[in-house]
């Protein structure tokens, strides 16, 4: 019999949402589960991915034109899903990723301008196959998001330096996404306390453990 594949689950939303919390909380209902998972986070997940990440990130170079960052991420994506992220849902393990292709929709798209049309051509030639099995939306007003950067007390990087118009493009786009693919995005309102939010994750993601414990129950 063939090994049941594994889900794709992407963490998406602005700065200071909660994305890292929510990414652990969620790996432990997996454990609980023991159902196998691999956590990996986009820009990122490859050393190659990594390196492009932190040329992406730095406010140090040459700052790239809008289109060279599309491309970038991009870039990144397309070695992530070919060494990390394919091979493990083909293996069972499940992926859960911090951003993926609807980051691109909502920062280069939303946030930056770039036109629907490039995304698609891009998303159509890197991964027209693959799409994440669900997609939480962590939402909250970007002002408040942003006073959340600011009581880590790090330095803003070259996104987080933004300004709160360009964050409100993004959430916008970021809805605009769920509303446009409302089997794939759960929308969590990332505002309330961490109990809550956390018990919106969970009613969310429980259906999908139910229906792989159920598979592995017949297999
Ligand atoms: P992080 O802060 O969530 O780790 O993500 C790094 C930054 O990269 C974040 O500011 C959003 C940005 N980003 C994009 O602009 N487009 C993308 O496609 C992805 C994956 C991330």
């Amino acid at each position: 019999m063939t090994k049941p594949a594994g889900y794709f689950i992407t963490l998406e939303g602005g700065e200071g949402v909660g994305k890292t919390t929510n990414v652990e909380f969620i790996t432990a209902q997996l454990d609980a589960a023991a159902i196998p998972w691999i956590k990996t986070r986009e820009p990122g997940g490859t050393p190659l991915a990594e390196a492009i990440r932190g040329l992406l990130l730095s406010k140090d170079t040459d700052t790239p034109s809008d289109l060279t960052e599309l491309l970038l991420m991009f870039a990144a994506r397309a070695q992530h899903l070919d060494k990390v992220i394919r091979p493990a849902l083909e293996k069972g393990t499940w992926v859960i990723c911090d951003r993926f292709t609807d980051a691109s929709y909502a920062y280069q798209g939303g946030g930056r301008g770039q036109s629907e049309t490039k995304l698609e051509v891009l998303e159509q030639l890197v991964h027209s196959d693959l799409q994440p099995n669900l997609t939480f939306l962590l939402d909250m007003p970007v002002e408040a998001a942003s006073l959340r950067v600011d009581s880590r007390g790090q330095q803003r990087d070259r996104f987080e330096q933004e300004q709160l118009d360009f964050f409100q493009r993004v959430r916008d786009a970021y809805l605009k996404r769920a509303h446009q693919h409302p089997l794939r995005f759960r929308v969590v309102d990332a505002s309330l306390n961490l109990q809550a939010v956390q018990k919106q994750v969970k009613d969310y993601l429980q259906p999908l453990i139910d229906e792989a414990l159920a598979t592995r129950s017949r297999a």
